[in-house]
């Protein structure tokens, strides 16, 4: 038999596999809080514009009400044949009102209604995402308040360069993690309006109040444009395309976790609670949530890909290629919320090791650039020929088989006679990092500063 909420045409029903590839009620049936409430305004809406009375409105507010708490109790019987989350839940609402149940759809379409559903679950997603976001941040300012003038060696080509503190390099990732937030808040901000009302492309003849419904579903003000409302997912792009940027940080912050809870790095001991065994090797401690959650971008950024790939070349306005947009979404939204808490419970318990981390400072001439600076403050040396000077003196110590504050004075002055005993002040780890006072720079001063002022911006 045809369908019950489009079949008038038809005489014969689809063909199975034609119901398995419409269908989309098996993921979006997440959308079920959204697409309520938005029937809910709208049928508010009709009854105050007067398209239906106040009678059926009721009706069809307190069936709705029912339709959500079988579908949160799990009893609602959700059908393939009935296609998605809007015609599931308005033929329910049919067999539990009767004939105000067909009121609800006057001046609407599931196109529309769909953006609208998507709109508000995108929008709760920032919401939960910013908040995840903003533990992650706290748990990292946990880390740098305890080690803010520990010393580590700082890393270009992952070959030691110059010593920065643990804290500095905590830091790091609360500005990237808070730029990951100002994202998905301007995101939200850019998609708070309403498609609701856009009916199926055109708008509608019916004198409905889109501010009304608007306000009512918390939108700042009704899109302006019938088609651009029914058709555009870039409100979902932008979603996805800053959930890739986060992705991309936790990835970097988790390989970094893995290399640095390695037996050759030992900067960081990883909990019990964040660590598994090996069922062979009983020595094994590995740190496994910092792999999957340093491999969710493939995923994350999969979405994002697949949507824009969707969208690109669809002609204007709706088309079915769009209700592909949905698991994406879901998709990604889930796994981006799983890597954060993950992330967030792995750096609040990892253990740093302040002794390891500074043994590692000083070996690899970490000091170099100290020392170069010296020769031009001191000596008044050109850069350019104190960095040879220096190059010479990090040859001798490498034949020496010792680090720059090892050598002896006599061998420095075979390099350069200007040099004297003055130069050994600047020559340890400590001295470096306190020197880089500048702002933006590793000073455990600076680092303070800093933290203080995250502190305050989280209050
Ligand atoms: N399930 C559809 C989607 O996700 C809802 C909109 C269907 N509209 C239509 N004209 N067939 O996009």
């Amino acid at each position: 038999s045809s369908n019950a909420m489009w079949g008038g045409r038809f005489a014969a029903g689809p063909d199975a596999i034609m119901e398995a590839i419409n269908a989309s009620i098996g993921y979006d049936r997440r959308l079920a809080p959204q697409d309520i409430e938005g029937s809910r305004a709208h049928a508010a809406m009709l009854a105050a514009q007067g398209i239906i009375d106040a009678k059926d409105a009721e009706e069809i507010r307190k069936g709705l009400l029912t339709v959500l708490s079988e579908i949160e109790g799990g009893t609602f019987e959700f059908s393939t044949a009935l296609e998605d989350i809007h015609m599931n839940v308005e033929a329910r609402l049919k067999q539990l009102i009767g004939e105000p149940a067909g009121r609800l759809h006057t001046g609407r379409s599931r196109n529309d209604q769909v953006a609208t559903d998507l709109r508000l679950w995108v929008r709760d997603q920032c919401d939960a995402t910013d908040a995840a976001l903003k533990a992650l941040i706290e748990a990292l300012l946990g880390q740098a308040e305890a080690g803010a003038d520990w010393v580590m060696p700082g890393f270009t080509h992952l070959q030691t360069a110059q010593p920065v503190t643990w804290g500095h390099h905590m830091m790091a990732y609360v500005e990237m993690f808070a730029r990951d937030r100002a994202r998905f808040a301007n995101a939200r901000k850019l998609m708070n309006e309403s498609p609701l009302g856009a009916a199926a492309l055109a708008g509608t003849s019916f004198p409905i109040d889109r501010e009304a419904t608007a306000q009512a579903l918390g939108f700042d003000r009704p899109m302006a444009n019938s088609l651009d409302a029914v058709s555009d997912r870039d409100f979902a792009l932008e979603f996805l395309s800053a959930a890739t940027i986060c992705a991309m940080h936790l990835s970097r912050l988790s390989e970094e976790l893995v290399i640095w809870s390695s037996a050759q790095f030992r900067f960081v001991a990883m909990s019990d609670r964040w660590s598994t065994g090996s069922s062979i090797m009983p020595q094994k401690r590995n740190p496994d949530a910092a792999e999957l959650i340093r491999a969710k971008i493939g995923r994350i950024l999969g979405a994002n890909v697949a949507l824009l790939t969707v969208m690109k070349g669809l002609p204007l306005a709706y088309g079915k290629d769009m209700q592909e947009d949905k698991e994406q979404v879901f998709d990604a939204a889930d796994n981006l919320m799983l890597s954060l808490a993950a992330m967030t419970g792995m750096v609040a318990d990892m253990t740093a090791q302040p002794d390891n981390l500074r043994a590692a400072a000083a070996s690899g001439f970490s000091t170099a650039t100290d020392l170069a600076d010296w020769l031009v403050r001191a000596l008044g040396l050109p850069f350019r020929d104190a960095h040879h000077v220096t190059g010479s003196l990090v040859a001798r110590a490498e034949e020496k088989g010792c680090d720059l504050p090892d050598l002896t004075l006599d061998d420095m002055k075979a390099v350069h006679d200007g040099i004297t005993e003055d130069v050994f002040g600047v020559l340890t780890v400590e001295n470096s990092v306190a020197s880089r006072t500048a702002y933006g720079g590793t000073a455990p001063d600076n680092v303070r500063a800093q933290i203080a002022r995250w502190r305050d911006a989280l209050k």
